[in-house]
């Protein structure tokens, strides 16, 4: 059980709290000043009207002093919360003793991977070897090139409305026009397919009387000597789609997609750097499709507040990959392996406490959203698993023509005004994501649902 007291005594327990009269207030103004005139515009948040300050727990607090409920959590990165005490005070102590080890075992990075190994789900549990990153884009580029030797194929799947990071490889697998336009060309043989996006199904179909024709498309692209046959290493899948929407397909969608990997000899990669960690209320997202991946890719929420990624393979593929292929100085840095350790046993400890609440209070938030979306005319779908939620605002329900950016501007400053950080995604940049801390307390979980609802109200 998880005592909601304890979870208050992580976070700022007067959030939202609103010292100025409009955000960003004055001092924050001149922080994103010096910002948008010293840093490249290119990161990902562009020009967001907020500038962090402190964090604690489930909540931020800018330079004026104003202090916002998180339901960001750094993009589904701190799992645990900001700044969680046990997570600095294991740090600390580390630091004392050993940080940098370059690309070299350290006693500590090596008992990361044991335990990695023991809370990876089937297929992978104990049956693995870790390669370590420093984040989700440099575990995919690693498990690509890793693929094409395992695999001696040269084609990789991945999905429309993917993200599997922008480094050349990852980028080719990444579809957003953002951040592929006038950067190509990409890495040659990617084959992209259609992700199962019900609320927009790219075949016209509906749920469940489609059939899953989606899923039979993958096993014909794999099969088809158009595109793809004896030469796909790969199939590299999010079980809910992170940047395309915080898209959650039906999870048989995935055990066909599985066999037809199985069939055609290609390998199936779970991409859980947004989706893993807890996020979803299983450990690993795919948990709730009963597939068994060959390879996970992981990050963002497994490191927590400290940059730490990895590609986690199946211990009979990773047999086949050459020594000193692949160099990395800063894999593993031993701080950096306790913070995560640290991160890792405070989501599983006492039965997976913190990720079984996780998945009520996602329920709960759900229900709450889609009970208040009836008052709004412009909530067209709540979503998605445990604590990745996605909202998809619309003009019109009926017609579902997507919310404008200028509508979707004046929803973020709403929120923001009020005391609650949020970011958007997906296709049209109209999916709101509710993805909090997994130690956000039911108040303030209840608290930001409600101050969205309210600002949705004014459109
Ligand atoms: C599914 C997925 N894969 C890979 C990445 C890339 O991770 P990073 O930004 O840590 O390089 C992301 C980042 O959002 C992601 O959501």
């Amino acid at each position: 059980m998880i005592d909601e007291k304890e979870l208050a005594g992580l976070s700022y327990p007067e959030a939202p709290k609103m010292i100025t009269d409009s955000v960003p207030g004055p001092k924050t103004q001149a922080y994103l000043q010096d910002s948008f005139e010293n840093e490249s515009m290119a990161r990902g948040g562009g020009r967001f009207p907020l500038v962090f300050a402190e964090g604690k727990g489930a909540t931020i607090k800018d330079p004026d002093g104003n202090i916002y409920i998180d339901i960001t959590a750094g993009v589904a990165v701190n799992s645990v919360g900001r700044c969680h005490p046990r997570v600095v005070e294991a740090m600390k102590a580390q630091m004392d003793n050993l940080m940098h080890a370059s690309d070299i075992s350290n006693v500590r990075r090596t008992e990361l991977a044991k335990k990695i190994a023991d809370v990876m789900p089937g297929g992978l549990k104990n049956n693995c070897i870790t390669y370590f990153t420093q984040g989700g884009s440099g575990a995919v580029e690693t498990a690509i090139k890793f693929i094409r030797s395992i695999t001696g194929r040269t084609q990789m799947a991945a999905y429309h409305g993917a993200y599997h990071g922008v480094w050349c490889g990852g980028n080719s697998l990444t579809t957003g026009d953002q951040y592929r336009r006038g950067y190509g060309p990409f890495i040659p043989g990617v084959i992209h397919l259609p992700y199962p996006y019900c609320y927009r199904c790219p075949f016209g179909m509906e749920y469940p009387s489609c059939d899953l024709q989606c899923a039979k498309y993958v096993d014909y692209v794999l099969n088809t000597p158009y595109t793809g046959a004896d030469d796909v290493g790969a199939v590299f899948v999010e079980a809910e789609q992170g940047e395309g929407g915080y898209v959650a397909p039906p999870p048989e969608y995935f055990k066909i997609v599985k066999q037809a990997c199985e069939k055609h000899g290609a390998l199936y990669v779970s991409d859980e750097v947004q989706s893993g960690a807890g996020r979803t209320g299983k450990m690993w997202c795919i948990e709730h499709t009963g597939v068994e991946p060959d390879m996970i890719t992981w990050g963002k929420g497994m490191g927590g507040d400290i940059p730490m990624a990895g590609l986690t393979i199946r211990k009979d593929l990773a047999e086949k990959i050459e020594d000193n292929s692949q160099p990395n100085t800063f894999a593993g840095n031993a701080a950096l392996a306790v913070a995560c350790m640290t991160n890792i046993e405070i989501l599983t400890e006492n039965d997976r406490a913190l990720i079984n609440r996780a998945s009520e209070l996602g329920e709960e938030i759900k229900s709450h959203l889609l009970k208040g979306a009836q008052d709004t005319r412009i909530i067209g779908d709540v979503r998605g698993r445990g604590l990745m939620i996605g909202i998809e605002m619309v003009k019109d329900k009926a017609t579902r023509e997507p919310l404008g950016k200028e509508d979707m501007e004046k929803l973020i400053i709403g929120v923001l005004g009020r005391g609650m950080v949020m970011v958007p995604c997906g296709r049209f940049g109209n999916v709101f994501r509710f993805m909090p801390p997994l130690v956000l307390t039911r108040e303030h979980a209840m608290k930001a649902a409600d101050i969205f609802l309210e600002t949705a109200k004014m459109i």
